[in-house]
């Protein structure tokens, strides 16, 4: 419960860090870590809770078990549900959907039929 976590100070969230930019293994100041986007969010609500945010990385597959035994609270982590999943996790509104494009000059519309005329010189 929210009460337990707050007691103990610890909020435990499971990521599968394979998956940029939403989770992925980057060197910080030397040391391997999981940074992204999702892990920004986790960090954010932990803090909104006052409490820790403890990251454990596992495999993807593993995450909807973690939380069925209690092994991980939650888990953000570029979660698509599915009927299947929903059967025993419970799923937030969502959180982020992208909708974003390639942006050229208009002027230089002509010079990009495709993605791979980005790549070739003008
Ligand atoms: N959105 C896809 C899914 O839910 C892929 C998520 C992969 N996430 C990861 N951290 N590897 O199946």
């Amino acid at each position: 419960t929210v009460a337990e976590i707050k007691a103990k100070g610890e909020i435990v969230m499971g990521t599968s860090p394979d998956y940029p930019p939403y989770e992925f293994i980057a060197t910080v100041d030397g040391k391997q870590k999981a940074i992204g986007m999702d892990i920004s969010i986790g960090e954010r609500f932990a803090k909104d809770l006052g409490v820790k945010l403890v990251i454990k990385q596992m495999d993807f597959d593993s995450l909807l078990v973690g939380l069925e035994t209690g092994k991980i609270d939650f888990s953000i982590s570029g979660l698509t549900p599915t009927n299947e999943r929903k059967k025993s996790a419970d799923f937030s509104k969502v959180y982020y959907q992208a909708d974003q494009y390639f942006v050229v000059n208009k002027n230089d519309k002509k010079l990009y039929k495709n993605f791979h005329s980005l790549a070739e010189k003008k």
